[in-house]
């Protein structure tokens, strides 16, 4: 027979071994960096260059993807605003690199100039996944996915929509008067929408006077937009890269004593735009913006699948376009014709706006 003594010393060992056990098991699971439920739960760190905060557009794209690579989602997330400069981006990526975050997503602010330092990142090992505009690198491999807008074919789209315009209200292409307000100089979204403009004034004989950059801001519309109207007394549509630059050009229009609308026969500047952010398509309801063409900013869960699927070795896709439609003030023209497909143009509603997200 045990004596109570030794039994409450038994006892206390069997307790004190069960302890031991859990104990190791517990820190087993925690330093083993091969025990599969631990790397499920380790955050993917990312790297964000964003190149900037200069439109409505940058801030709904910087919003979109800061709340996808969240911690919520897994991500442990550094963020860096490049303030419209490419050397602060290359800076940032230098970092991303040497910290040696699992991936750096890129919104370039221009497209060259970016071999450098996407090679070091590359020899280190990190993925770069670029968002929006495009680089334009000696060799595709230095970044792994993009992921973005067609810049061209958004111009195509505006540039039908203007041809079919002006031949439904009878006016004669070589009338239209068009000065064009450029965003950033080098970047995709300003290249692909000036190329695009100046390919249909050859195309149609529609007589381009001036082309500007204002850097998608609406103070520097207003400013463009101004000294063009010092320069030509004529003009009849403006072209603006952007709806930030679009209500800039609008006041300094209207501050002139001019009227914006799309009756040009009688006097009226029409206005086409980019983007179809909430600030754009209200100025679109009201009939200021006559043609109003979606950038869609909202690329978040694109981004957070690639950035998953390349961290596991998965499979993506090397481009991917977001989804854009088009929104007009009237029902002049109801589709147009790209690429041999027939587009809708969607009449802006109250309802259409209530929805609007940025
Ligand atoms: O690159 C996309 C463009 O950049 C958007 O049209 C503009 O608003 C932004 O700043």
């Amino acid at each position: 027979m045990l004596s109570e003594r030794e039994k409450v010393r038994k006892y206390t060992v069997k307790i004190l071994l069960f302890i031991v056990c859990i104990l190791v098991f517990a820190s087993c699971g925690k330093d083993d960096s091969d025990n599969k439920s631990v790397t499920v739960n380790k955050p993917i760190n990312v790297g964000f260059s964003q190149l900037g905060a200069e439109s409505d557009w940058r801030v709904a794209n910087t919003d979109s993807i800061k709340s996808s690579l969240s911690r919520e989602n897994g991500f442990n997330l550094l963020f860096d605003d490049a303030q419209q400069k490419q050397d602060k981006q290359i800076m940032a990526i230098r970092n991303f690199t040497q910290q040696e975050v699992d991936c750096i997503v890129l919104a370039p602010v221009t497209e060259t100039g970016w071999d450098t330092v996407l090679k070091e990142a590359k020899e280190a090992g990190v993925p770069v996944v670029v968002v929006d505009r495009r680089v334009d690198v000696e060799n595709d491999s230095l970044f792994t996915a993009w992921v973005g807008s067609d810049f061209r074919r958004e111009a195509e789209v505006a540039c039908k929509w203007l041809e079919s315009f002006i031949k439904a209200k009878g006016i004669e292409g070589s009338s239209l008067r068009i000065v064009d307000i450029q965003g950033t100089l080098g970047a995709t979204a300003q290249i692909g929408r000036t190329d695009g403009l100046a390919d249909a004034c050859r195309e149609n004989g529609w007589q381009l006077l001036d082309c500007v950059p204002a850097d998608y801001t609406r103070a520097k519309g207003k400013e463009v937009m101004q000294s063009l109207l010092n320069k030509y007394s004529d003009i009849n549509v403006v072209y603006c890269e952007n709806d930030n630059e679009a209500e800039g050009a609008i006041e300094a229009i209207e501050e002139a004593g001019k009227k914006v609308g799309n009756d040009i026969e009688n006097g009226e500047i029409l206005i086409i735009s980019f983007d179809a952010a909430r600030s754009g398509l209200q100025l679109v309801l009201e009939g200021k913006i006559a043609l109003d063409v979606e950038c869609n900013p909202l690329q978040g869960e694109e981004v957070e699948k690639l950035v998953r699927q390349v961290c596991s070795g998965g499979r993506y896709e090397k481009y991917t376009y977001v989804k854009e439609s088009v929104f007009s003030c009237d029902e002049t023209v109801k589709t147009v014709m790209t690429d041999g497909e027939e587009l809708p143009i969607t009449l802006l509603t109250d309802e259409i706006l209530a929805k609007r997200e940025y």
